[in-house]
C-alpha cells in the first residue's frame, strides 16, 4: 500500500551536514518526497510530537536537543515507506545499528543523555498521520 511517513533529520544531523546523504538514500530507495521544510521546532510542538515519552528519564533532555537548532523535516511517500525508512535508518541505539542504514554508517554514542541518532521516522500509519499534521498543519 502506498503509505507516508514523517521523516526529521535531527539537529545533530542537519548540523553535521547530513541532510543530502539522508535525502540521497531515501531517493535511492525509490521514495518521493511530498513536502520539505527547515525549521526549528518550539518546545509545543515537540510535547505533542513526543507526548508518548512524557514522563521518561530522556524527555527533557530530548525536547531540548530537539529545540536546539534547525531540522530538516521531510513527507516521504511509497509503498511500505515506514517499515521501509525505518530499515533504512537502522536501530535506534547508533552503537547497535547495522552498517549500511543511515545510523551505522553516521552515528554513534556522544556520552549524551538522549541518543542523538540523526533521524526520526514514523513508527505506524497512526503515528504518520498524527505527525504530518503536527510538522505540516496545511497538508491534506
Ligand atoms: P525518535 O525515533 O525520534 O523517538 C524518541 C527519541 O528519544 C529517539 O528517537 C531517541 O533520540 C531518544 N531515545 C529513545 N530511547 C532512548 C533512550 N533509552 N535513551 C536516550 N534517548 C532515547
Amino acid at each position: 500500500m502506498t503509505e507516508r511517513s514523517l521523516v526529521l533529520i535531527k539537529p545533530d544531523g542537519f548540523a553535521r551536514g547530513l541532510t543530502g546523504a539522508v535525502l540521497e538514500r531515501i531517493e535511492r530507495k525509490g521514495y518521493r518526497l511530498a513536502a520539505l521544510s527547515v525549521l526549528t521546532p518550539t518546545r509545543e510542538m515537540l510535547a505533542e510530537h513526543y507526548a508518548e515519552h512524557d514522563g521518561k528519564p530522556f524527555y527533557e533532555p530530548l525536547v531540548a536537543f530537539m529545540s536546539s537548532g534547525p531540522v530538516t523535516a521531510v513527507v516521504i511517500e511509497g509503498e511500505q515507506c515506514i517499515a521501509g525508512f525505518r530499515s533504512l535508518a537502522g536501530a535506534t541505539d547508533p552503537t547497535k545499528a547495522a552498517p549500511g542504514s543511515i545510523r551505522g554508517d553516521f552515528g554513534r554514542d556522544w556520552g549524551n543523555p538522549v541518543q542523538e541518532n540523526i533521524v526520526h521516522g514514523s513508527d505506524s500509519p497512526q503515528s504518520a498521520a498524527r505527525e504530518i499534521a503536527i510538522w505540516f498543519p496545511g497538508l491534506g
